[in-house]
């Protein structure tokens, strides 16, 4: 009778320990973030038309995937705050705390982000804004399509990914998608 449990004490903890270790070496905390955030549904390649709408500067910051670009800044704009299409084109318009002010111009699917020019984003592609240092925060934003600028009335102080405060649900961390305004004839 020992033995039977002695020898089923050892495969129970067999198999603990594999799924400890699976658990824990496994997944790094990028990896477990990444998966937090869910899938991307927007069906693109790793690149600059992926996870629209994600908080892109979670895994993009500095903290992880140091191999990978660090953005300063990162977004999406989208045409309505209830459809899932992006708005290609709208310009992001930055003021940093220096008075520097720059524009971010969105890619096919709405997305933009700012890289610094000594920083390791080594392509250049729609919806990039290659800047030559980071930006002094706080920052003063607005979003232009056509003739309209919708400005910003806060100052962004830290948070360097707008989907952290402008996510689809509303709710008391989120003020819905920033999304484009058609001029009014
Ligand atoms: C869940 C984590 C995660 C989020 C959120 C995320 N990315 Fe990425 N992104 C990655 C990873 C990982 C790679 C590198 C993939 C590879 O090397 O295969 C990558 C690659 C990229 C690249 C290519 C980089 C290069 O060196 O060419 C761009 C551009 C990019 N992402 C833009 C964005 C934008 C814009 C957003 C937000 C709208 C975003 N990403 C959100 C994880 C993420
Ligand atoms: C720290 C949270 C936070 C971050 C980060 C943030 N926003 Fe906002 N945003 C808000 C809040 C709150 C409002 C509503 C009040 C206001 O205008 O300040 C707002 C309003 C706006 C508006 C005006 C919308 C309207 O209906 O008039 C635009 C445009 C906007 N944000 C764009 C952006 C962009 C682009 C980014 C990323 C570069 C960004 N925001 C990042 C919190 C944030």
């Amino acid at each position: 009778m020992d033995t039977v449990i002695g020898s089923l004490r050892r495969v129970v903890c067999a198999s603990l320990l594999c799924a400890c270790l699976g658990a824990c070496i496994g997944v790094s905390p990028e990896q477990r973030l990444a998966k937090d955030l869910g899938p991307d549904t927007g069906g693109h390649q790793t690149g600059p038309l992926h996870r629209a709408g994600f908080p892109c500067t979670d895994c993009h910051g500095p903290l992880w995937w140091q191999d990978h670009p660090t953005f300063e800044l990162a977004g999406t704009v989208y045409q309505s705050p209830t459809d899932d299409a992006g708005q290609r084109g709208a310009h992001v318009i930055i003021q940093d705390a220096n008075g520097q002010t720059v524009t971010a111009v969105t890619n096919s699917v709405g997305n933009f982000f700012v890289v610094t020019s000594g920083g390791n984003f080594r392509g250049s592609s729609e919806g990039s804004l290659v800047v030559p240092a980071g930006f002094k925060f706080p920052l003063r934003v607005s979003v232009k399509t056509g003739s309209v600028e919708q400005k910003m009335r806060s100052l962004i102080w830290r948070e360097t990914s707008c989907a952290n405060c402008h996510a689809k649900k509303l709710g008391a961390g989120s003020n819905g998608r920033v999304f484009a305004m058609e001029s009014t004839p």
